[in-house]
């Protein structure tokens, strides 16, 4: 396993990938009043149609314990071992990004995609890193000690998925998902070591377009950490690092606040897209009571859940988002993909009857997504 060394400073890392056109040296000295918002809260709709890229851009405001990697002294692994479960929109784009910083990726995916991952690496074709390839490991499971392991899958994949990787293989690895919802991290410090789960929130559009071949649409990428029993330390190293390979990372001290941020823009979104398949602009006119509906039930039980709720805010989000814009559970609907409907719906219906909110447009909705008989659960793998 990778010794981590301790550094104040950010360490310049050797890449070895190709074809890179971009300047990851930029990252690495971000400092907190540099942080870029999403692209909604920064009030510009330009990159607005990564539609559930932007919705967590107020978390860091209200989350206690902001730290923004680069403005405390961190203890920075001058190259780490990642392992990346699922190296699809999220994980390839992030693999891609660590292994172009230095650092040893290992990808763990099913025989196909990983025979192509160690034959071909990670393509990345990105409006803000250019095109480059960047050669990675690839594994069917994870067999030795690393880091951090990334954990980017679907839900609807997440149980199989974990399979690869044993709870004795990890050593004492940062266990980060970056699955949107609530309820994964539960499920994951069930299975690994509780005080190594980092939940992670992501601000992305990014997809996988076929195996090893990543399109990043959008022109930002931005983590938020969060950590409520892992080590201090060891998020800002992680941070430290993904920033230094051009992901904007922040650690935030209140894990519930930043998925349920997350949660509370996305649901409304994605479920009334979904559900009347139409782009959002027509969506949040043509039913506008409804998405009002969606976006009160949603904060009151972020709120019984603890997290902060701002629904006016919410709604202007949505408003100022170009018409044309999708939420991702709408495209993979029209793709014929798995939704994450249980992931997002679901786990904000089981959590409203856990605290007692009435959410009764939240739950027809769901209910209506469900009898549709859109592919609901995982799809086959190998
Ligand atoms: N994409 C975005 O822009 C974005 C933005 C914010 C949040 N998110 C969230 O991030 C999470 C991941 O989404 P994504 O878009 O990155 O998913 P994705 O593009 O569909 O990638 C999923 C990856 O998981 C792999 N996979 C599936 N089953 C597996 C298994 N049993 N074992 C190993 N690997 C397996 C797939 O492998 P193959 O390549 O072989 O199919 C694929 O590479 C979701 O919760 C999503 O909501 C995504």
């Amino acid at each position: 396993m990778t010794t981590h060394t301790t550094h104040t400073t950010h360490t310049t890392h050797t890449t070895h990938t190709t074809n890179s056109t971009d300047k990851t040296d930029t990252a690495a000295t971000t400092r907190t009043a540099d942080v870029p918002k999403s692209p909604d809260a920064a009030g510009t709709a330009k990159a607005a149609e990564a539609a559930d890229t932007a919705d967590t851009a107020d978390t860091a405001d209200t989350a206690k314990g902001l730290r923004t990697a680069g403005t405390t002294p961190a203890t920075v692994a001058p190259r780490s071992t990642v392992a990346v479960l699922g190296p699809g929109g999220t994980g390839g784009l992030l693999a891609a990004l660590l292994s172009r910083s230095g650092h040893r990726v290992i990808c763990l995916a099913g025989e196909a995609t990983a025979d192509t991952l160690r034959d071909s690496g990670i393509r990345v074709r990105s409006r803000r890193f250019g095109a480059f390839t960047a050669a990675v490991e690839a594994d069917t499971e994870l067999r030795e000690p690393v880091d951090a392991c990334l954990i980017a899958v679907k839900h609807t994949s997440l149980d199989a998925a974990l399979t690869r990787v044993p709870p004795t293989a990890l050593g004492d690895a940062l266990v980060v998902p970056l699955l949107n919802g609530v309820e994964h991290p539960a499920a994951l410090r069930a299975r690994y070591r509780g005080d190594r789960v980092a939940p992670a929130v992501i601000r992305v559009e990014s997809a996988r377009v076929a195996p090893g071949v990543i399109e990043h649409g959008s022109d930002f990428v931005e983590v938020d950490l969060t950590g409520a029993t892992a080590p201090g330390p060891r998020l800002d190293a992680l941070a430290s690092v993904l920033t230094a390979a051009g992901v904007t990372t922040r650690v935030l001290g209140d894990e519930a606040a930043a998925l349920w941020a997350k949660m509370a823009f996305l649901a409304p979104f994605a479920l009334l897209t979904t559900r009347y398949a139409l782009p959002l602009g027509e969506a949040r006119t043509r039913h506008r009571e409804e998405l009002e509906s969606l976006v009160a039930e949603t904060a009151a039980v972020s709120r019984a859940c603890g997290a902060p709720a701002d629904p006016a805010q919410a709604l202007a989000r949505y408003d100022a988002f170009p018409p044309t814009a999708k939420s991702s559970m709408q495209r993979d609907a029209e793709a014929g993909r798995p939704l994450e409907l249980d992931a997002i719906g679901g786990a904000l219906l089981r959590a409203a009857d856990r605290h007692g909110v009435p959410v009764p447009v939240t739950a027809r909705l769901v209910r209506e997504l469900r009898d549709a008989g859109l592919p609901a659960s995982g799809h086959s793998f190998d």
